[in-house]
Protein backbone atom coordinates (compact mmCIF):
# COMPACT_ATOMS: atom_id res chain seq x y z
CA UNK A 1 0.00 0.00 0.00
CA UNK A 2 2.67 2.19 1.16
CA UNK A 3 5.81 2.46 2.02
CA UNK A 4 4.92 2.46 6.03
CA UNK A 5 4.16 -0.80 5.83
CA UNK A 6 7.67 -1.92 6.63
CA UNK A 7 8.66 0.04 10.19
CA UNK A 8 12.44 -0.76 10.83
CA UNK A 9 13.76 -0.07 14.62
CA UNK A 10 14.71 3.50 13.10
CA UNK A 11 11.11 4.30 12.09
CA UNK A 12 9.54 2.89 15.46
CA UNK A 13 12.10 4.48 17.62
CA UNK A 14 11.97 8.20 15.30
CA UNK A 15 8.45 7.99 15.73
CA UNK A 16 7.99 7.19 19.63
CA UNK A 17 10.02 10.15 19.89
CA UNK A 18 8.17 12.84 18.18
CA UNK A 19 5.03 11.58 19.80
CA UNK A 20 6.53 12.19 22.95
CA UNK A 21 7.64 15.84 22.28
CA UNK A 22 5.16 16.94 20.03
CA UNK A 23 1.19 17.23 21.01
CA UNK A 24 0.10 15.79 17.53
CA UNK A 25 -1.48 12.68 18.75
CA UNK A 26 -2.85 14.00 21.62
CA UNK A 27 -4.80 16.40 19.30
CA UNK A 28 -5.80 14.46 16.70
CA UNK A 29 -7.49 12.12 19.40
CA UNK A 30 -9.26 14.99 20.82
CA UNK A 31 -10.27 15.61 17.55
CA UNK A 32 -11.58 11.87 16.79
CA UNK A 33 -13.31 12.01 20.01
CA UNK A 34 -15.41 15.11 19.01
CA UNK A 35 -16.39 13.65 16.05
CA UNK A 36 -17.69 10.63 17.33
CA UNK A 37 -18.89 11.64 20.90
CA UNK A 38 -21.21 8.57 21.13
CA UNK A 39 -18.99 6.11 20.56
CA UNK A 40 -17.27 3.39 22.89
CA UNK A 41 -14.76 1.80 20.77
CA UNK A 42 -12.61 2.98 18.24
CA UNK A 43 -10.37 0.48 16.11
CA UNK A 44 -6.84 2.67 14.59
CA UNK A 45 -6.65 1.26 11.57
CA UNK A 46 -3.55 0.39 10.80
CA UNK A 47 -2.24 2.17 13.46
CA UNK A 48 1.64 1.46 12.86
CA UNK A 49 3.04 1.89 16.18
CA UNK A 50 -0.21 2.94 17.99
CA UNK A 51 0.91 6.46 19.08
CA UNK A 52 -2.74 7.33 18.38
CA UNK A 53 -4.24 4.30 19.76
CA UNK A 54 -2.59 5.28 23.04
CA UNK A 55 -3.74 8.56 23.30
CA UNK A 56 -7.79 7.48 22.23
CA UNK A 57 -7.49 4.61 25.18
CA UNK A 58 -8.13 7.82 27.53
CA UNK A 59 -10.96 8.73 25.78
CA UNK A 60 -12.91 5.37 24.71
CA UNK A 61 -13.72 2.66 26.32
CA UNK A 62 -11.94 0.22 23.89
CA UNK A 63 -9.36 0.08 21.18
CA UNK A 64 -8.69 -1.45 18.23
CA UNK A 65 -4.79 -0.74 16.84
CA UNK A 66 -4.66 -3.07 13.95
CA UNK A 67 -1.60 -3.41 11.79
CA UNK A 68 -0.08 -5.37 9.04
CA UNK A 69 3.48 -4.61 10.66
CA UNK A 70 4.69 -7.39 13.24
CA UNK A 71 7.51 -5.50 14.47
CA UNK A 72 5.34 -1.96 15.20
CA UNK A 73 2.48 -3.88 17.00
CA UNK A 74 4.89 -5.08 19.29
CA UNK A 75 6.35 -1.32 20.08
CA UNK A 76 2.63 -0.87 21.01
CA UNK A 77 2.10 -3.73 22.87
CA UNK A 78 5.28 -2.82 25.18
CA UNK A 79 4.08 0.95 24.97
CA UNK A 80 0.91 0.16 26.54
CA UNK A 81 2.24 -2.49 28.81
CA UNK A 82 4.79 -0.16 30.31
CA UNK A 83 2.16 2.38 30.50
CA UNK A 84 -0.23 0.19 32.40
CA UNK A 85 -2.71 0.96 29.44
CA UNK A 86 -5.65 -2.63 29.65
CA UNK A 87 -8.18 -0.89 27.54
CA UNK A 88 -6.48 -1.22 23.95
CA UNK A 89 -6.15 -4.59 21.55
CA UNK A 90 -3.37 -4.68 19.28
CA UNK A 91 -3.48 -6.93 16.56
CA UNK A 92 -1.61 -7.42 14.04
CA UNK A 93 -3.72 -8.68 11.03
CA UNK A 94 -4.43 -7.56 7.59
CA UNK A 95 -7.37 -5.43 7.66
CA UNK A 96 -8.32 -6.18 4.02
CA UNK A 97 -8.13 -9.63 4.20
CA UNK A 98 -8.56 -10.97 7.92
CA UNK A 99 -12.11 -11.71 9.52
CA UNK A 100 -13.61 -8.99 11.75
CA UNK A 101 -14.27 -11.48 14.17
CA UNK A 102 -10.36 -12.55 14.47
CA UNK A 103 -9.46 -8.54 14.41
CA UNK A 104 -12.08 -7.27 17.28
CA UNK A 105 -12.54 -10.17 19.05
CA UNK A 106 -15.65 -9.71 21.27
CA UNK A 107 -15.77 -5.72 20.49
CA UNK A 108 -17.68 -4.22 17.74
CA UNK A 109 -16.08 -0.95 16.56
CA UNK A 110 -18.44 1.77 16.70
CA UNK A 111 -15.84 4.10 14.53
CA UNK A 112 -13.22 2.63 12.57
CA UNK A 113 -9.99 5.69 12.06
CA UNK A 114 -7.82 5.45 8.91
CA UNK A 115 -5.32 8.03 9.27
CA UNK A 116 -2.79 8.30 6.35
CA UNK A 117 -4.40 4.52 5.49
CA UNK A 118 -4.12 3.82 2.01
CA UNK A 119 -7.70 4.95 -0.60
CA UNK A 120 -10.87 6.42 0.80
CA UNK A 121 -12.70 2.80 -1.12
CA UNK A 122 -10.40 0.97 0.83
CA UNK A 123 -11.10 2.32 4.22
CA UNK A 124 -14.76 1.78 3.53
CA UNK A 125 -14.44 -1.70 2.31
CA UNK A 126 -13.08 -2.15 5.63
CA UNK A 127 -15.54 -0.67 7.61
CA UNK A 128 -17.85 -2.04 5.65
CA UNK A 129 -16.81 -5.51 6.18
CA UNK A 130 -16.56 -5.15 9.91
CA UNK A 131 -19.94 -3.68 10.11
CA UNK A 132 -18.92 -0.31 10.96
CA UNK A 133 -21.17 2.56 10.44
CA UNK A 134 -18.55 5.57 11.13
CA UNK A 135 -14.82 6.22 9.64
CA UNK A 136 -12.87 8.52 10.56
CA UNK A 137 -10.43 9.05 7.31
CA UNK A 138 -7.32 11.39 8.08
CA UNK A 139 -5.46 12.61 4.95
CA UNK A 140 -2.40 15.04 4.51
CA UNK A 141 -3.44 18.66 3.66
CA UNK A 142 -0.10 20.17 2.43
CA UNK A 143 1.49 19.65 -0.84
CA UNK A 144 5.24 19.84 -0.09
CA UNK A 145 6.58 16.87 1.41
CA UNK A 146 7.76 17.68 5.07
CA UNK A 147 10.90 15.92 5.17
CA UNK A 148 12.60 16.58 2.07
CA UNK A 149 15.59 19.72 1.67
CA UNK A 150 14.92 20.79 -2.16
CA UNK A 151 10.54 21.37 -2.30
CA UNK A 152 9.51 17.97 -3.64
CA UNK A 153 5.65 18.37 -4.21
CA UNK A 154 3.50 15.54 -3.11
CA UNK A 155 1.47 13.68 -5.39
CA UNK A 156 -1.84 14.42 -3.69
CA UNK A 157 -5.04 12.20 -4.14
CA UNK A 158 -7.13 14.96 -5.43
CA UNK A 159 -9.93 12.80 -6.72
CA UNK A 160 -10.72 11.13 -3.29
CA UNK A 161 -13.79 13.47 -3.07
CA UNK A 162 -15.40 12.08 -6.08
CA UNK A 163 -14.34 8.66 -4.32
CA UNK A 164 -16.38 9.98 -1.38
CA UNK A 165 -19.18 10.90 -3.43
CA UNK A 166 -19.45 7.81 -5.00
CA UNK A 167 -19.48 5.74 -1.95
CA UNK A 168 -21.33 7.87 0.51
CA UNK A 169 -24.19 10.81 0.92
CA UNK A 170 -23.11 11.90 4.18
CA UNK A 171 -19.75 13.46 5.17
CA UNK A 172 -18.01 16.20 6.34
CA UNK A 173 -14.69 17.27 6.85
CA UNK A 174 -11.95 19.36 8.25
CA UNK A 175 -8.64 20.88 8.63
CA UNK A 176 -6.40 21.34 11.16
CA UNK A 177 -3.09 22.07 11.62
CA UNK A 178 -0.65 21.18 14.73
CA UNK A 179 3.29 21.15 15.27
CA UNK A 180 4.62 17.79 14.52
CA UNK A 181 8.22 18.28 14.59
CA UNK A 182 11.13 15.88 15.13
CA UNK A 183 13.35 15.58 18.31
CA UNK A 184 16.83 14.24 17.84
CA UNK A 185 19.29 13.27 20.09
CA UNK A 186 22.28 14.16 17.82
CA UNK A 187 23.11 16.07 14.07
CA UNK A 188 23.55 12.11 12.82
CA UNK A 189 20.70 10.94 14.01
CA UNK A 190 19.23 14.12 12.05
CA UNK A 191 20.87 12.93 9.07
CA UNK A 192 19.84 9.00 9.52
CA UNK A 193 16.26 10.18 9.59
CA UNK A 194 16.40 12.14 6.30
CA UNK A 195 18.41 9.39 4.95
CA UNK A 196 15.27 7.33 5.56
CA UNK A 197 12.51 9.89 4.76
CA UNK A 198 13.54 12.30 2.63
CA UNK A 199 12.71 12.08 -1.34
CA UNK A 200 15.24 14.49 -2.76
CA UNK A 201 16.05 13.05 -6.09
CA UNK A 202 19.63 14.79 -5.49
CA UNK A 203 21.05 12.78 -2.38
CA UNK A 204 23.99 14.72 -2.59
CA UNK A 205 21.78 17.54 -0.38
CA UNK A 206 21.93 15.16 2.74
CA UNK A 207 24.92 16.27 4.63
CA UNK A 208 25.39 17.02 8.10
CA UNK A 209 26.12 21.05 7.58
CA UNK A 210 22.78 20.88 5.37
CA UNK A 211 20.67 19.86 7.89
CA UNK A 212 22.37 21.13 10.89
CA UNK A 213 20.57 24.14 9.41
CA UNK A 214 17.42 23.02 10.00
CA UNK A 215 17.57 22.45 13.65
CA UNK A 216 16.75 24.04 16.40
CA UNK A 217 19.20 23.57 19.91
CA UNK A 218 16.91 23.01 22.76
CA UNK A 219 18.97 22.80 25.50
CA UNK A 220 17.32 19.51 26.57
CA UNK A 221 19.91 17.10 27.36
CA UNK A 222 18.41 13.78 25.81
CA UNK A 223 16.78 15.47 22.43
CA UNK A 224 19.35 19.01 21.88
CA UNK A 225 18.24 19.11 17.84
CA UNK A 226 14.68 19.87 17.33
CA UNK A 227 13.31 20.11 13.72
CA UNK A 228 10.07 22.40 13.71
CA UNK A 229 7.34 21.68 11.53
CA UNK A 230 3.79 21.85 11.43
CA UNK A 231 1.26 19.30 9.62
CA UNK A 232 -1.63 20.13 7.88
CA UNK A 233 -4.53 17.32 7.68
CA UNK A 234 -7.93 17.03 6.75
CA UNK A 235 -10.28 15.10 9.11
CA UNK A 236 -13.07 13.23 7.33
CA UNK A 237 -15.95 11.99 9.50
CA UNK A 238 -18.27 9.76 6.88
CA UNK A 239 -21.08 7.27 6.79
CA UNK A 240 -19.99 4.00 5.80
CA UNK A 241 -23.58 2.30 5.19
CA UNK A 242 -21.73 -0.47 7.31
CA UNK A 243 -24.35 -2.08 9.92
C1 LIG B 1 1.37 5.62 6.66
S1 LIG B 1 1.25 4.46 7.95
C2 LIG B 1 0.19 5.34 9.08
C3 LIG B 1 0.38 4.91 10.49
C4 LIG B 1 -0.51 5.64 11.48
N1 LIG B 1 -1.92 5.40 11.24
C5 LIG B 1 -0.22 7.12 11.50
O1 LIG B 1 -1.10 7.92 11.18
O2 LIG B 1 0.92 7.50 11.87
C6 LIG B 1 0.14 3.23 7.27
C7 LIG B 1 0.02 2.01 8.15
O3 LIG B 1 -0.97 1.14 7.61
C8 LIG B 1 -0.54 -0.20 7.78
N2 LIG B 1 -1.25 -1.02 6.80
C9 LIG B 1 -1.17 -0.95 5.45
N3 LIG B 1 -1.98 -1.86 4.88
C10 LIG B 1 -2.58 -2.55 5.88
C11 LIG B 1 -3.51 -3.63 5.93
N4 LIG B 1 -4.00 -4.18 4.83
N5 LIG B 1 -3.90 -4.07 7.15
C12 LIG B 1 -3.43 -3.51 8.28
N6 LIG B 1 -2.54 -2.49 8.29
C13 LIG B 1 -2.10 -2.02 7.12
C14 LIG B 1 0.96 -0.12 7.57
O4 LIG B 1 1.65 -1.22 8.13
C15 LIG B 1 1.31 1.19 8.24
O5 LIG B 1 1.65 1.01 9.59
Amino acid sequence: MNRMEFWTPDMISFMKDAALKTEYFKVLARRVRSLCPDATTVCDAGCGTGELSLQLSNLFENVIGADLSKDAIDSLRQEACKRGIDNIRAVNCNLLKDSPESVAGSLKPDVMVFSFFGRVSQAFEIARRFGCQKAVIVKRAYTFHRFSLTGVPIDNDISFREELKSLTGSYQEEEFEVEFGQPFRSVEDALRFFEIYSRDTDRSVLTIQNIEKLLEKTGDSEFPFYLRKNRKCLLILADTGGK
